[in-house]
């Protein structure tokens, strides 16, 4: 009775948000930017206010009474929210390329989620949130066979799920140690002075491991993932860390295309370094168990390196001993035109462990056989994701699939980047190193001030864009992204820019 109850509520939630919303006050774009294809979404932003509007600032001062909210943008109506369009409190309609910085994979109230929401067949799974480690649902495995590891990087057959970034990171930095550990511990067991000094945080048995990262990362903001990032002092500042090599991310010039020589050089630069990094925290007493790295640094600005780069990543961390761990939480899930970022590297044996999260809808990383820790509750945690995100995922897979998505994100990526270059010919004033792979495209404005207002007023004229870096827009649309939107993005991207002093 409850549950029919229930389905019936959901099923009316669903038409209503089927009901496709009148395109009402569209501006005019621009002719090359027409409407190819018959979708669910709406036509075009549609602005009434500046953002934040008034309705936006009243919420802000209700919520600023109860929490922090220095950093909120706007409020927003998910109800109303379409697709690449997000709607906010004043009903301000905005062509999304920034997605929830960078976690929606199929934009907002797609079909199928709804559809997957109102079937009753996952009601349970959606109302029960399992401790996943002692007792999951009877159908988990074949839930993580079609979801996950249907989308398992090569090499890779276990997965662990995890709740967010950081914690997926955070897991998978355990495991590296645990691993590295057990590899020199062989068959023996923990001595007693290991077992007892790890209950007073020292050595042996809090043994003085390191994980490499580097310059300019960010792998999230828990106390091991922050000992990893390096991208902003807010992040940082007053918190104890751990004494860990970072290395030299390499500061390459673009297009990369015409700049090959000089960035074959930086990466070797910044090769040697690493390899310096290791002999030093080895002879310090602090070998490194790990190394940690993102495909393009996107926090840190939207930084590039070459396939080859990451080979020889690859080789310094298997001569040294340590695993090599690929952090996909951003640049995962189909945005860069391939499922992985990694895949664009060309090799079949990529890393030791990839974690994930963000459009990916639930946490966790996939790991080599061998990163397997050798007991329970070693890696655990009370809910070790949520199921009802892999059913999700399963969806979201589906229709990436069903609508060749990795495809379109090639197409639109291109447009965009073509169009980033334009305008970067046209305002060298303004806007230099467009940069991209698949939609996951970046450009520098000309110092901190005008990208962070050159933000403001896209915003106010109907594109959300975000930040990254000290002076970089990142672009980080959602996979439904077509070519009509890049043009619809970069024709009011282009007013911006024109009206800009
Ligand atoms: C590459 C990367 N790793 C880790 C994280 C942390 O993820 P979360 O914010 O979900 O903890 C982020 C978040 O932006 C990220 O971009």
């Amino acid at each position: 009775m409850a549950s029919s109850l229930l389905s019936r509520q959901l099923a009316v939630c669903l038409q209503h948000n089927l009901r496709m919303g009148a395109p009402a006050g569209c501006r005019y774009v621009s002719k090359t930017a027409t409407k190819t294809m018959v979708e669910f979404e709406y036509d075009a932003p549609s602005m009434k206010t500046e953002v934040p509007g008034p309705r936006s600032k009243e919420l802000a001062k209700q919520l600023g009474e109860i929490q922090n909210v220095g950093a909120v943008h706007f409020f927003c109506n998910y109800e109303e929210s379409r697709g690449n369009y997000l709607v906010d409190a004043d009903g301000n309609r905005m062509l999304d390329l920034y997605t929830q910085i960078s976690s929606i994979p199929i934009g907002y109230n797609h079909p199928s989620l709804m559809k997957a929401m109102a079937n009753p067949n996952n009601l349970s799974t959606f109302v029960n949130r399992p401790a996943l480690g002692i007792l999951p649902p009877e159908n988990f495995p074949d839930k993580l066979i079609e979801s996950l590891l249907s989308v398992a990087p090569t090499g890779m057959t276990r997965v662990q799920t995890m709740s967010c970034g950081s914690c997926s990171n955070e897991n998978a930095f355990k495991a590296m140690f645990i691993w590295y550990k057990l590899k020199e511990r062989g068959m023996r067991l923990p001595s007693e002075e290991e077992s007892t000094s790890c209950m007073i945080n020292q050595s042996p048995g809090s043994p003085n491991l390191s994980i490499l990262s580097f310059m300019g990362a960010f792998h999230g903001r828990t106390m091991g993932c922050l000992a990893t990032t390096h991208s902003k002092v807010i992040h940082k500042l007053d918190v104890p860390s751990f004494d860990w090599p970072v290395a030299p991310f390499p500061r390459l010039r673009y297009p990369l295309e015409e700049f090959a020589r000089e960035n074959a050089q930086e990466e070797d630069r910044c090769l040697e370094e690493v390899e310096d990094l290791i002999v030093k925290w080895r002879q310090k007493g602090k070998p490194v168990a790990g190394i940690v790295i993102e495909p393009i640094q996107a926090e840190g600005g939207d930084n590039h390196a070459s396939p080859d780069f990451f080979l020889k990543l690859r080789s310094i961390a298997r001569k040294h001993g340590c695993a090599f761990h690929v952090d996909e939480v951003q640049t995962g899930c189909g945005t860069t035109g391939k499922f992985w970022a990694h895949e664009h590297w060309g090799s079949d044996d990529p890393a030791d462990v990839v974690s994930f999260s963000k459009k990916m809808l639930t946490g966790g990383y996939f790991y080599r056989d061998e990163l397997q820790a050798d007991k329970p509750y070693r890696i655990f945690n009370t809910w070790m994701g949520e199921p009802s995100k892999n059913v999700f995922l399963s969806e979201v897979l589906n229709v990436i699939r069903r609508e060749k998505l990795l495809e379109e994100v090639t197409r639109s990526g291109k447009a965009l980047l073509q169009g980033l270059y334009e305008l970067q010919s046209q305002h060298p004033h303004l806007l230099s190193r467009a940069r991209g792979q698949g939609t996951f495209c970046a450009i520098d404005l000309r110092d901190e001030n005008t990208r962070n207002d050159v933000i403001q007023r896209t915003r106010n004229k109907g594109v959300l864009l975000g930040g990254c870096g000290d002076r970089t827009i990142r672009f980080r649309p959602a996979l439904v992204f077509k070519e009509y939107h890049a043009h619809q993005f970069l024709n009011i991207f282009s007013d911006v820019l024109r009206d800009y002093k």
